[in-house]
């Protein structure tokens, strides 16, 4: 997808505190020093014709989530991956929701998704696997506890505390290399690992900081982020290394 990149569409986004840098697959502008020419519809094979199969986890506002009333998938990233099908003459059409860890895999394998889009930090692991686009979204990690609770991140780090992230995230490898005496819980969905955290089943989560910004202002003014993780994390969206184009 890279390929395709005539100019960067830099877009800025309300709430998230950062700017956006999209590769854009519009025509005008100079072409970039490693830009081959527009994929063309006979470059590549789709799932399905006309349509660009997309692959996500569906709990993880603001960037996709469930619209309750329409029971479509909405977020930044559902807009993102629109625009990139108009762009590419095709109609974004969303799988089911899948388990987060579940989507590497499944771009890596094939047939069923032509991309995976889902606010996925582009890491050496992933790229081992798949390719990924320009990165579209600077990000970093956050400590969210209750917002009566002592915790500071040291005292996290024992194994009496119960630490939840989402499964096969950065989060996840976040506590695994930085709280290694915590009892490090994976979980599938954010917002059960969230409430989990309300009740007091878990001392804290570890999940993207934008993410916990803006679910703790929609839902969450109980929880508290009492650190800014700066891992300097990029989010780009997943392909198979079989489909450059
Ligand atoms: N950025 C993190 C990662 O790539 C978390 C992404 C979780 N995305 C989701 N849609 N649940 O590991």
């Amino acid at each position: 997808m890279a390929n395709m990149s005539r100019r960067n569409f830099i877009l800025s986004l309300g709430t998230l505190a950062g700017t956006v840098a999209l590769a854009g697959c519009g025509n005008s502008g100079s072409k970039p020093a490693d830009s081959g020419s527009d994929a063309k519809k006979s470059d590549y094979t789709l799932v399905a014709d006309g349509k660009l199969t997309v692959a996500a986890e569906l709990g993880f506002a603001p960037f996709e989530y469930m619209d309750e009333k329409t029971g479509e998938p909405v977020g930044f990233d559902v807009d993102l991956i629109k625009a990139v099908a108009q762009k590419m003459g095709l109609e974004a059409s969303y799988l089911p929701n899948q388990k987060f860890d579940t989507l590497v895999p499944l771009v890596k394998q094939g047939g069923k998704a032509d991309v995976a889009i889902a606010a996925i930090t582009i890491t050496d692991e992933r790229l081992e696997s798949v390719d990924f686009t320009n990165a579209y979204l600077d990000s970093n990690q956050a400590i969210v506890v209750k917002k009566d609770s002592a915790d500071t991140a040291d005292t996290l780090n024992d194994a009496s505390k119960q630490v939840v992230c989402q499964s096969g995230t950065t989060g996840n490898e976040w506590i695994t290399e930085n709280l290694p005496k915590a009892t490090c819980v994976p979980v599938d969905d954010v917002t059960a690992a969230l409430t989990g955290v309300q009740t007091g089943l878990y001392a804290a989560m570890v999940v993207d900081l934008p993410v916990a910004s803006y679910m703790l202002t929609q839902s969450f003014s109980d929880l508290q982020v009492i650190k800014e993780i700066p891992t300097g994390e990029q989010y780009g969206i997943a392909v198979s290394k079989d489909q450059p184009a």
